[in-house]
């Protein structure tokens, strides 16, 4: 099964994909994940990448998707994946729509974390406060949350015209939000 996880900074996208790869059985593709590790290198690109990551802008899509197809054509994903907050612009998800048509595979499911801005804000600066991540301060999650606005909720509208999305409300709490995904999941699991 191919699913994507659509949902602003703090959502709860990696929360929940933990829990669904384990029920699921499929890899876990979160491209925040993946460039955080490339950011750990020390080389031209991790310094490349940091200057997005660190203020909050979204990567260069060429860059992304390069990093995604290898993963999708890996024999990891011969059974499914679950990109975890991938694709974020419109650019990134025709470029998945034309892999995943090339592959002949499609994408079963688009499922949409809805939470308001306040509550994003919170939880993203309690997590700053254990986690240590560079772009959990107060300036960079406002930046990250207007760019998800601007460049990522397009893609809600685009998803529903082709009847995939399904939107869960992300406020409640983790095991909730999980039993609604469940439930919305075109398996019964
Ligand atoms: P990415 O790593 O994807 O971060 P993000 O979208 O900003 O979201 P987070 O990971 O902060 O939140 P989440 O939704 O995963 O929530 P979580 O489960 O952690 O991207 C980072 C950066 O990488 C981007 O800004 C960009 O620069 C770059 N990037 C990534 N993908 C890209 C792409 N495709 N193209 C270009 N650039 C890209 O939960 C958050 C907190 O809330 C945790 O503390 C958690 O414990 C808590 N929580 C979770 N669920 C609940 C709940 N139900 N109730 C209460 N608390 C909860
Ligand atoms: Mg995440």
């Amino acid at each position: 099964m191919l699913i994507v996880f659509i949902g602003p900074p703090g959502a709860g996208k990696g929360t929940q994909c933990r829990r669904l790869v384990e029920l699921l059985d499929i890899p876990h593709l979160s491209t925040g994940e993946m460039l955080r590790s490339v950011m750990d290198q020390d080389s031209a690109l991790s310094r490349y990448v940091a200057s997005y990551i660190n203020a909050g802008k979204l990567a260069p899509d060429h860059l992304v998707m390069r990093i995604v197809s290898q993963k999708v054509k890996s024999p990891d994903c011969s059974n499914g994946a679950l990109f975890d907050g991938f694709p974020r612009t419109m650019v990134q998800a025709q470029m998945l729509d034309d892999l995943l048509t090339e592959l002949k595979r499609p994408l079963d499911i688009v499922l949409e974390l809805q939470v308001p801005d306040d509550v994003l804000i919170t939880r993203l600066l309690k997590r700053a406060k254990t986690d240590g991540r560079a772009d959990d301060n107060d300036a960079t999650i406002r930046e990250r949350l207007r760019v998800f606005h601007e460049q990522t909720k397009p893609l809600i509208q685009y998803y529903a015209s082709q009847g995939k999305l399904r939107s869960i409300n992300g406020t409640h709490s983790e095991h909730e939000v999980f039993d609604a995904i469940r439930k919305a999941l075109p398996v019964a699991t």
